[in-house]
């Protein structure tokens, strides 16, 4: 039984970036989250329709940061060569794009990007994934040796269905890698906009280890990852014939002597989100009304920064526009807040004072290429993991 200890309060759909003709219907519920003593997981209380999140409009591209462009590079180099591989989550094709179209296949529910990389030749059903396409993908294209899957199981509200499709659709002996935020981070340095309607369950690595047993899957291996504020990718396989990496064991004592598995360790992560709103709506509102003019923008339209807006009530009285690479997202506005979103060429200038990091997480790509902003007085604000001032 999940036990709720956040309410992050009314909130949009996160990556629904629209038009004012929108803005009347635009549909919001209640982002509660909850843990799970018996299972250990940390989710969503209630679960949005799949269909609403993930379909034709999706407009969030894998390959929108030279870090992630880096990072599916060097991840697709896992994959021994000749091994048959199935991405799940195939997105716009920067992982699949490194294989021979006749070794890889992929499964991608938001047509508009299926389409993407049926077009650069790789098998792609546009569909979810459940055991029902388990099925099919054994039948048309046989059993895999790898499955890969990026930020997209943490998206799956039935989880154990989700796993035991992938121990169909593996050999024997067939190693199933994927990543996905870490809640242990998140915990760590408070980011809780990583709560967000995609983000079904943020995943411990002892909640995966069990719910990958419950479903014949033997966890082998964790690596930490810096990517996304934080996560981990984990290692599973179908009847393993070799050793369990020590990394599982001590991830497993790491978490336990983090205390994530007791509701205390959520309660007070919940006091510090509390506290974490107020300091930022302070900064907000100082850099406002302090008569010195200052103009205050964010930089990134993230799904993360969806969830910090709408939870402090941040709108373009406090942040005047957002500046965003994503051709999909400009020129619309913010989900709930309904801020501006513009192109970052010609609107990140000499004018900005200030810049929220809605994408923290590229802290150090966003450093690197805006040192001149830095050097001429220029200042990042972000809330992880305190709020706090950059630059100066
Ligand atoms: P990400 O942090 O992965 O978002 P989410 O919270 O939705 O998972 O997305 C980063 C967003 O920020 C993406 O829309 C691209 C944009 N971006 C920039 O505009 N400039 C940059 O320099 C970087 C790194 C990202």
């Amino acid at each position: 039984m999940k036990k709720e200890f956040l309410d992050l309060g009314q909130q949009p759909i996160a990556n629904n970036f629209l038009t004012p003709d929108q803005f009347d219907g635009e549909y919001f519920f209640n982002l509660k989250v909850g843990f799970d003593e018996d299972t250990c997981l940390v989710s969503l209380l209630d679960f949005v329709d799949k269909s609403m999140l993930f379909n034709e409009n999706y407009v969030y591209q894998s390959s929108g940061s030279q870090t992630m462009r880096k990072h599916f590079s060097d991840a697709a180099k896992l994959i021994p060569k000749g091994s048959r591989v199935l991405e799940i989550g195939s997105n716009d094709g920067v992982f699949l794009k490194h294989f021979d179209t006749k070794q890889a296949i992929a499964i991608e529910p938001c047509s508009n990007f299926a389409a993407i990389t049926g077009d650069l030749g790789y098998k792609t059903y546009a569909e979810f994934w459940d055991t029902d396409m388990a099925e099919v993908i054994v039948s048309e294209d046989g059993e895999q040796d790898y499955v890969f899957s990026a930020n997209c199981f943490c998206h799956i509200p039935t989880l154990d269905e989700a796993f035991q499709a992938i121990h169909k659709v593996l050999k024997d002996g067939g190693i199933f890698i994927f990543e996905d935020p870490s809640l242990g981070k998140m915990i760590e340095r408070t980011s809780y906009d990583q709560i967000y309607d995609e983000h079904a369950h943020i995943f411990s690595v002892t909640a995966l280890k069990k719910a990958l047993a419950r479903n014949g899957l033997t966890l082998t291996k964790v690596e930490p990852l810096s990517v996304h504020g934080g996560s981990n990718r984990i290692y599973a396989c179908k009847n393993p014939s070799g050793e369990i990496d020590r990394s599982v064991h001590e991830h497993l004592i790491e978490e336990d002597q983090a205390g994530l598995n007791k509701m205390e360790t959520y309660e007070k992560f919940a006091k510090r989100i509390r506290a974490s709103k107020i300091s930022l709506v302070h900064i907000l509102k100082e850099n406002k009304n302090n008569g010195r003019g200052y103009k205050t923008i964010s930089y990134g339209a993230t799904s993360k920064s969806t969830t910090v807006f709408n939870y402090c009530g941040i709108g373009p009285d406090l942040i005047e526009y957002i500046t965003d690479t994503t051709p999909d997202k400009q020129g619309k506005y913010s989900p709930g807040m309904h801020i501006p979103v513009v192109p970052y060429e010609g609107n990140f200038d000499e004018t900005v004072d200030y810049a929220f990091l809605g994408a923290w997480n590229f802290i150090d790509e966003i450093k690197k290429k805006e040192h001149d902003f830095l050097m001429r007085g220029g200042r990042f604000i972000t809330h992880v993991p305190i709020v706090r001032i950059i630059g100066g």
